[in-house]
């Protein structure tokens, strides 16, 4: 059977981002049709400045937010990354098995070790190492698969070239997994700044929708996207970046094509109308379930729980395995 296995780092509240580009696949298709791993990977929620309380909270947040986007604990795995050793015991092996500079080439690297060094920090030298402790956290299970957006390509690329070299230099122990984009809103857009990512660790949130906004903050905050010059509804990603989010989102939400969509109007208004009612609809059920499960915390605690214990039990003999295949010695 199919493996999947994909995570959410809790440094911010879930975005509108991370539900389309990956968090929605999980529960409409990934669950049903493999055996599928989501984890709430909070060590690397400590590779920039972090307030411990805070990763806390967003680590029980984000995990609480998955359930209340129907991940069902009885068809999937749901777990938090630090309840599990088997991470960080690969991700030492697999960092002698990849180079300084292959790490130092990773886009996301460069653009946050740019960031912390802006705002006065230094730059956490797991930064620089995170994209190994993610293909630890990927090869760990043996993934085939890997459903993600645009911005983890990269990583999940690197993810493979590790497990192609750890297989070539000590024998055949790591599946080589390939990641998944979702059709539409692989890289959902900043409403205030078409051309960026829209991240939930942004500093300025207003164009941002997290999941948990309420309806009236998500209709202000998407009729007050940003649009571009002209007045004409396009689908093109170069000339009109702010109207093609917006035709993007509302395909996501509504199953249909951006390009066709784009045809259905001759305003900016209506184009953002819609869009604004169709996430305020998408978005709805998950916070409503989301307050239903904050008022049951055991509940989600005894998943978190039994998740650790089944991931645990998955992971351990490929990374019995790989401690064995670089030549070091068993404990007996
Ligand atoms: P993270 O926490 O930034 O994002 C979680 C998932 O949401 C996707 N995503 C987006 N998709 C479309 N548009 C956006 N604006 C947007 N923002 C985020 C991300 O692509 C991701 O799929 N390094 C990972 C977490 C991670 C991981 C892993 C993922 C750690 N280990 C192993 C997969 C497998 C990250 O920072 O995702």
């Amino acid at each position: 059977m199919t493996r999947i296995f994909s995570g959410i780092k809790p440094t911010g509240h879930l975005t509108l981002g991370n539900y389309l580009g990956a968090l929605r696949q999980w529960v409409e298709s990934d669950q049903h049709r493999a055996e599928a791993i989501f984890c709430v990977v909070d060590l690397h929620a400590l590779t920039v400045d972090h307030d411990p309380a805070r990763v806390r909270r967003l680590s029980r947040q984000a995990a609480t937010l998955m359930l209340a986007a129907g991940l069902d604990p009885a068809l999937c795995t749901l777990f938090v990354q630090s309840h599990v050793d088997e991470h960080t015991r690969l991700s030492y092996l697999l960092e002698c098995t990849a180079s300084d500079g292959e790490m130092r080439r990773m886009i996301q690297y460069k653009e946050k070790s740019v960031r912390e060094r802006e705002t006065g920090g230094s730059v956490r030298l797991s930064l620089l190492t995170y994209p190994v402790l993610m293909a630890a956290d990927i090869l760990a299970y043996g993934a085939d698969e890997v459903p993600v957006g645009d911005d983890q390509a990269q990583h999940v690329e690197l993810t493979r070239d590790l497990a192609v070299r750890f297989n070539q230099r000590y024998g055949q122990t790591f599946t080589v997994p390939r990641a998944v984009l979702p059709p539409v809103a692989a890289r959902v857009m900043d409403l205030q700044d078409p051309t960026s990512k829209m991240g939930k660790s942004h500093a300025e949130t207003s164009g941002i929708v997290y999941l948990l906004d309420e309806p009236d903050v998500v209709r202000r905050k998407v009729m007050r996207a940003v649009t571009d010059s002209g007045a004409e509804v396009a689908y093109d990603r170069a000339a009109k970046p702010g109207v093609t989010n917006l035709l993007e989102l509302l395909a996501a939400c509504t199953g249909k094509e951006p390009g066709e969509l784009a045809a259905g109007y001759s305003s900016y208004g209506a184009l953002k109308k819609d869009t604004a009612d169709a996430v305020v609809e998408l978005l709805r059920p998950v916070r409503e379930r989301h307050a239903e499960l904050c008022a049951d915390p055991a509940y989600v605690d005894g998943v978190l729980r039994d998740g650790a214990r089944r991931a645990r039990e998955l992971a351990r003999p490929t990374v019995d395995a790989a401690y064995r295949a670089i030549g070091l010695l068993p404990a007996r």
